[in-house]
Order: structure tokens, then C-alpha cells, then sequence
């Protein structure tokens, strides 16, 4: 284990966020499709893979885009305190965040989101009338025009950092103030 470094909370803060940021533009950014963990409707442990759509520093508050009826709704409904994990190798940076969830279907964030997903591919992933996780039914027609997008707001109430490094590795638990160093 290193010595405790001279890196302030708000520098290992601001890269941290610059990395966010940058994934929700960078395709290729190892950042961009964290693994979101909640709770089942069983209780038991569910994860799965999103794409970081959003990443606002001031709000401490990451973003991404579902479908309503999915799984993952009704559980972030029942349970909206989850978790995302994200892991760059060419950062050697894990980040693990505790988030309270908000599940917004209707209004003007949603409209914003379907503005962006309608111009693209994806856009047929939130029009299909056939549920996420429903059996595989024969083609359909699109509904017209009827999406299902929902955006989930997600802020973050615990961060944890680890950097592996040959000449040690680090572990920090951060607020954009306090920096918390703790054995890897
Ligand atoms: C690379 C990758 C990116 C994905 N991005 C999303 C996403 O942004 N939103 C989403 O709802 N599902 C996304 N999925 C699909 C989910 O991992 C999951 O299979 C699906 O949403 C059903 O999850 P649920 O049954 O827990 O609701 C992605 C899967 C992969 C492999």
C-alpha cells in the first residue's frame, strides 16, 4: 500500500468527473456502460448493464435512459437506492456510487431524451409494444409514434475510489469536500 498521497479531495473529485463526463460523449470510454445494481422485486440482487447518458458535477448527479416497463423501473420504484459500478483499465480506476434514483416518463427531461434517442437507432428499442423481458413474440408494427423512454436521474450519495497501481494501489471514499483514505 502506498503512502497517503498529497491529492486533494477536490482534485481526485474534478478527474473523476472529467472521466464521467467524458464517457457520455467517448463510445469508446470503458466508462460508458457501467454495471447498475438494485434491488429485485424478490429481494434479491439484480444487476445490469446501462449507458451513461448524463454526468452533472454540480448536482452529483449521473443519467441514463430506459425503457418504463422494464424490470428495472418497478424495482427502482419499490427500491430506488441502487448502485453503479464502473471500471476503466486504462485508468486502473474502479468507482463504485451508492445513488437514490429518480424515474422520470413523462415531462420535459423525458422530451429532451426522446428528442436525442429518436434520431438515432436505438429509437425502435422504446417503440416496440412488447415489453423488455417479454417472451419473443413474431414482428409487430410499431405503435405510432408511442414511446416508452424513461429517464433515470441518479444522485450520488457515496463514492468510492480505487486505483490499482504497481507501486500501490489507492482507496478513497470522496464527497466533492472530504476525502476519506481507507486500505485498499
Ligand atoms: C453494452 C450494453 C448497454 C446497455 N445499455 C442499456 C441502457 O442504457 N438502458 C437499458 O435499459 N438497458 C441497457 N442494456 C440492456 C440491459 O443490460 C438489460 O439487459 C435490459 O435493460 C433489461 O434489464 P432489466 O430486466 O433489469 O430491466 C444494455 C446492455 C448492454 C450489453
Amino acid at each position: 500500500m502506498r503512502p497517503e498521497p498529497a491529492s486533494t479531495a477536490a482534485d481526485i473529485h474534478h478527474r473523476i468527473w472529467t472521466e464521467l463526463q467524458r464517457a457520455t460523449v467517448d463510445r469508446h470510454h470503458e466508462w460508458r456502460t457501467p454495471v447498475l445494481a438494485t434491488t429485485g422485486l424478490d429481494g434479491l440482487p439484480q444487476a445490469r448493464t446501462v449507458v451513461l447518458r448524463g454526468a452533472d458535477a454540480r448536482a452529483l448527479q449521473l443519467t441514463f435512459f430506459t425503457d418504463s416497463r422494464s424490470p428495472k423501473v418497478a424495482e427502482l420504484q419499490v427500491a430506488p437506492s441502487a448502485a453503479l459500478v464502473f471500471w476503466s483499465q486504462r485508468l486502473s480506476w474502479q468507482l463504485r456510487v451508492r445513488v437514490g434514483t429518480r424515474v422520470h416518463t413523462a415531462g420535459a427531461l423525458v422530451d429532451a431524451a426522446w428528442s436525442r434517442v429518436s434520431q438515432s437507432a436505438a429509437a425502435s428499442d422504446y417503440l416496440s409494444p412488447h415489453p423488455p423481458g417479454s417472451p419473443l413474440h413474431p414482428p409487430t408494427a410499431d405503435t405510432a409514434g408511442t414511446h416508452h423512454l424513461a429517464v433515470v436521474t441518479a444522485r450520488i450519495e457515496q463514492l468510492d475510489w480505487l486505483e490499482l497501481a504497481r507501486e500501490g494501489h489507492r482507496r478513497a471514499r470522496l464527497t466533492p469536500d472530504t476525502i476519506e483514505w481507507l486500505v485498499p
